[in-house]
């Protein structure tokens, strides 16, 4: 527990009341050649006097260990009227000599500078940890927390926490601690009971000074939240969706095409479905046919541009000791975040400015688009696209929603689309492409529904109520491989949460990526199968509603979720019309997850593609 680790300025064994009464986090001097100097004091009981020793080093003053073996000495300083205990008995040196005494004087500034600006430090540095202390959790490092862990074993160690510490742990993320919730009722209470008091998500550190990122829907708060949201939600009518199909099915066929083209030889299919999912946001959102999937001679090398910008701008958005230098400092010492990002923007060859130019082009490249759009009236009444629609909605609806829809609010709500709706969805599709090419029986039943269905493409109907085994593949692959195993939340007063009172500004996770692997709700979670969603089998009647949550839940869940299905439905059906997939040789196993603002597939989905002889 992170409450194994005090910083104690000091304890003694010879005042054991007053001593076990001030044991709080509190800087730490063990035996330290600065307590030898006796430059720091605490009590004023003039009881023994020890000479300063050794050379001071600022590292001493500030250390972090665990609460361990009890200082025994006392150590009085001439200019000083209080004493100081440290934990060393050989400090009980015999009297004070002029020479030590004066260059204990030459240090004295320079400490009494410091002292106080690591006290500061520490609070700093502890503060966010404070409130929450009393939520079980790992041992923690200074500074980096539990990043390290991160980093070595990806989101499952979430899975691993929960395990040791219970349903509701905490988690350190450099200074900030996360208070992770991993159990389907729990996730509840903060999702949906208690959502007054948990309505917005946390700020986090990748996304801090994008302004890109932080002004769609994703990140603002509280009323403009809702205003927007409302606001998003009625251009999402099932009316809008089943207009949408014609052009996903455009986008669709296209990229099967490329398939083809490719004969035998091993496919990138994560790749192709990234590209596949932008062109259909590209045409969905902005009305823009970016054409990446089509074959090369279509695709123009403006739209191959902003992909690269697109995809560069999300894959920086990392959470770990692998982002950049200003993500990292954001981690750890949120305050330097905002200054070191300006300074690193400015300084060639860094992380920093490479992605600072890459979302300023992507930024101007949006606002290019929303203001053609605006000028061009009449081209945007009859489009379906949801910028178009946007605009629309703002112009009729008053001076309120003129001031809600600002040209930068309409920019980025638009670009989220292309955020949120492309990595996403494309995950979802590659892994259930991938999981299925590796389970004969499941792709026996999967055809077997596709070819049922008729030569007719199927409208947003037919793919809601007819392909019931689509959907539990679906489904299935969302749990085996959550795209978004964690969702983040902020309290904004306090709750009381699994028996944890939480103070306002705590980040309250919950975690959707250890509740599908949970055995209690998925009984052996390692395997893959469909089946175990059958509507009314055993296993689903047992299940607890809100254990499959990989779309969120409660009034912040998902706008998106009919829009990825219906993609990801209707493309899995024209694939599989007209082609199976085998898993290549070059394919690791099991795969490698990279984990960014979602899950992505580390080394691609190498698949070969087998034309059907003869499809139905
Ligand atoms: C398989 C694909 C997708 C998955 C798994 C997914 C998952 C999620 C999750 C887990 C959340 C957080 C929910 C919560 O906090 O409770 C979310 C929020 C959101 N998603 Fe999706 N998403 C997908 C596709 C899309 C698409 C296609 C769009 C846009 C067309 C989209 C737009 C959004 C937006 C705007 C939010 C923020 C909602 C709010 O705060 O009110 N998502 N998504």
């Amino acid at each position: 527990m992170t409450r194994d680790i005090f910083i104690d300025l000091y304890h003694g064994k010879d005042d054991s009341a007053s001593t076990q009464k001030d044991k709080k986090i509190q800087p730490l001097l063990p035996s330290s050649p600065l307590a030898e100097t006796g430059m720091w004091s605490m009590r004023d009981n003039g009881r023994q006097s020890v000479p300063p020793i050794n050379r001071f080093h600022p590292s001493h003053l500030f250390c972090l260990r665990p609460h361990t073996a009890p200082p025994t000495a006392t150590i009085n300083h001439p200019q000083h009227s209080s004493f100081l205990k440290c934990a060393s008995s050989r400090t009980q040196a015999p009297s004070w000599d002029r020479r030590a005494m004066a260059e204990a004087g030459e240090w004295l500034p320079y400490v009494s500078t410091l002292a106080p600006c690591l006290l500061g430090f520490a609070l700093y540095f502890y503060a966010p940890y404070w409130g929450v202390r009393g939520v079980p959790g790992p041992p923690a490092l200074p500074i980096v927390g539990h990043l390290p862990l991160l980093a070595l074993h990806g989101p499952d160690v979430f899975g691993a926490l929960a395990k040791k510490y219970g349903p509701i742990f905490r988690f350190h993320l450099g200074r900030q601690p996360l208070v992770i919730v991993a159990d389907p009722e729990l996730c509840k209470e903060v999702g949906v009971r208690q959502f007054k008091s948990v309505p917005n998500r946390s700020l986090p550190s990748p996304i801090a000074g994008s302004d890109l990122h932080q002004k769609g829907l994703f990140f603002t708060r509280d009323e403009r939240w809702s205003a927007m949201r409302n606001t998003i939600i009625s251009l999402y009518q099932p009316s809008h969706l089943a207009g949408l199909i014609p052009t996903m099915q455009r986008c669709i066929e296209r990229a099967a095409d490329t398939i083809q083209l490719n004969g035998n030889v091993d496919i990138d299919f994560s790749d192709l479905a990234l590209k596949l999912a932008t062109d259909v946001i590209g045409q969905a959102a902005f009305g823009v046919d970016f054409a990446l999937s089509a074959p090369r001679e279509h695709g123009g090398r403006e739209a191959e541009e902003f992909m690269a910008e697109h995809v560069h701008s999300t894959t920086s958005l990392k959470m770990d000791l692998s982002a950049s230098l200003s993500i990292v400092l954001g981690l750890v010492a949120p305050a330097l975040q905002g200054p070191a990002r300006g300074l690193l923007r400015r300084l060639p060859g860094t992380a920093d400015r490479r992605i600072a130019r890459t979302n300023d082009r992507l930024r101007a490249r949006v606002e290019e688009i929303v203001a053609s759009r605006e000028r061009d009236l009449d081209k945007r009444r009859g489009q379906r696209d949801f910028l178009s629609a946007l605009l629309n909605a703002r112009d009729s609806g008053g001076d309120k929603m003129r001031e809600l829809l600002t040209p930068e609010y309409v920019g980025a709500l638009t670009y989220e689309h292309l955020l949120a709706g492309s990595a996403t969805t494309s995950f979802t599709l590659s892994s259930a492409v991938y999981l299925v090419s590796g389970h004969p029986e499941v792709e026996a039943k999967l055809l077997a529904e596709v070819d049922r269905s008729g030569a007719a493409p199927p409208t947003a109907d037919d793919l809601q109520r007819n392909f019931p085994y689509l959907d539990r593949v679906i489904k299935e692959a969302t749990r085996f491989y959550t795209v978004s195993p964690l969702i983040a939340r902020e309290t904004s007063r306090r709750v009381e949460v699994g028996g944890h009172a939480l103070p306002k500004g705590t980040w309250l996770w919950l975690a959707p990526g250890v509740l599908a692997r949970d055995a209690a709700q998925f009984p052996e979670p390692g395997e893959f199968r469909p089946e175990r969603f059958e509507a009314g089998c055993e296993e689903e009647r047992r299940r607890h509603p809100y254990a499959h949550v990989p779309f969120g839940l409660g009034p912040r869940a998902c706008v998106g979720q009919r829009f990825a299905l219906q993609e990801v439905k209707l493309a899995m059906f024209h694939l599989y019309r007209r082609y199976v997939f085998r898993r290549s040789p070059r394919m690791e196993s099991p795969p490698e997850f990279q984990f960014g603002i979602v899950l992505g597939f580390k080394h691609g989905v190498k698949l070969r593609a087998i034309e059907r002889r003869s499809p139905a």
